[in-house]
């Protein structure tokens, strides 16, 4: 039910913001793709995402499927298309007739990551899996958390903080290509860019809403992505109880053999984020967001490392990026409190 829900509200932002003034709700892949034969029904916008979570679930780039990894995409004739149309109805018939109509089986619940999903069984001596962390006996409160996360990264200091200047590099998953990136932020608007040679791409968040530019020409982002980028640049802030009205504590869980504290929290226009904080620094250390698509959720997770201190008040200064498929890393390299710059850097068009 509560899928169906979600599902309905994403269906409904997306006929929003495409402006679409046709009666039906959204445009369908059958609609909108060349040769379709299983995800007919799936709103279009959901296609990007889907295959790149078919992608991760198998370890393999589009061309494993397809003829080659960037276009072509309708080309028929390929066996691991075919198979792969082939394991998407088996994944839907196996959610309808056993999960109740639920996304609860998809490609990486066998696949793992691998296109050949392995079917031996373990032979080492079986560790107890029931490990779950020790709850604390009481919840904590969770106002009482954020303030030791405003304390931490002294959101007092922040709020006095005019203007902000960030220089970074975006670090691609080699590890080895990087691209400039410059951070602007006055209030409550930020302009990030990002140069990829001469092609420059700038995301911006007016204090309303949010858009992204590819030299000067607009490009068209989802309600998700147009959300994103709006929570990176309402975090620069570090008031939380600005941008979630709503914060529960759901478990103590562990992160990369650190324990955390796990939010589940709210924002005053409804999107969800799982917050996790540092139990011992009171730090965010991630952020992660869920879209419902036809194979369960896709994810988009923001890991906030290395925070150090600008003056009174700290950011983080490794923020991995990652979504199925798609990974980046900004390192910070200099941030200039106070940095005088000209207001129309704001204005975009
Ligand atoms: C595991 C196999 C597999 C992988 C990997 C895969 N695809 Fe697909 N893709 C398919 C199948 C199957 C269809 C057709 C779905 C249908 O018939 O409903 C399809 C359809 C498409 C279409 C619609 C084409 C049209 O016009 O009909 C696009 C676009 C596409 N894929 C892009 C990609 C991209 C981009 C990637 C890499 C990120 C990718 N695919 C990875 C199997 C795959
Ligand atoms: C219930 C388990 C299960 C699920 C769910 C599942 N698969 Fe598979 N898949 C398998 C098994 C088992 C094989 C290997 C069959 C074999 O070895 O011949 C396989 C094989 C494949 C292959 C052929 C790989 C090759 O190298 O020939 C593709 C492509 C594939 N799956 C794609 C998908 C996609 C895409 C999804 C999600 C839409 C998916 N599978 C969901 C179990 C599953």
């Amino acid at each position: 039910m509560i899928i169906i829900f979600t599902f309905a509200l994403f269906a409904c932002l997306f006929f929003l913001t495409e402006g679409n003034t046709q009666t039906k709700h959204f445009e369908t892949a059958g609609q909108k793709f060349k040769s379709i034969k299983i995800l007919n029904e799936m709103p279009a916008d959901q296609m990007g995402k889907v295959m790149n979570m078919m992608s991760a679930s198998l370890g393999v780039k589009c061309g494993f499927c397809h003829a080659s990894d960037d276009g072509d995409y309708e080309k028929e004739g390929f066996e691991h298309k075919d198979i792969a149309r082939q394991m998407l109805k088996m994944t839907f018939d196996l959610n309808k007739n056993y999960f109740e109509g639920k996304p609860e089986v998809n490609c990486s619940t066998c696949h793992q990551g691998h296109a050949h999903p392995r079917a031996e069984f373990p032979l080492a001596p079986a560790i107890s899996q029931d490990g779950r962390l020790k709850q604390p006996e009481k919840k904590p409160d969770v106002f009482e958390l954020i303030d030791k996360y405003s304390a931490a990264v002294g959101t007092r200091t922040r709020a006095g903080i005019k203007t902000l200047h960030i220089k970074a590099l975006r670090v691609e998953p080699d590890g080895v290509t990087t691209e400039p990136e410059e951070i602007w932020a006055k209030n409550e608007k930020v302009l990030t860019e990002t140069r990829y040679g001469d092609y420059i791409v700038k995301e911006l968040f007016d204090g309303t809403s949010a858009s992204k530019f590819g030299n000067s020409s607009k490009i068209d982002i989802k309600p998700d992505e147009a959300e994103q980028i709006k929570r990176e640049a309402q975090l620069l802030s570090g008031d939380l109880r600005s941008i979630y009205q709503k914060m529960d504590f759901r478990a103590v869980e562990l992160l990369d053999g650190r324990k955390v504290y796990r939010i589940d929290a709210v924002t005053s226009d409804k999107q969800s984020d799982r917050l996790y904080f540092d139990m011992d620094s009171g730090l965010l250390v991630r952020r992660s967001s869920a879209t419902p698509t036809v194979l369960g959720f896709h994810i988009f997770q923001v890991d906030y490392l290395d925070y150090k201190d600008f003056g009174g008040f700290k950011l983080p200064t490794t923020i991995n990026y990652a979504m199925p498929q798609i990974y980046w890393t900004r390192k910070v390299l200099k941030v200039e409190n106070g940095a005088k710059f000209d207001d129309q850097i704001f204005t975009l068009n």
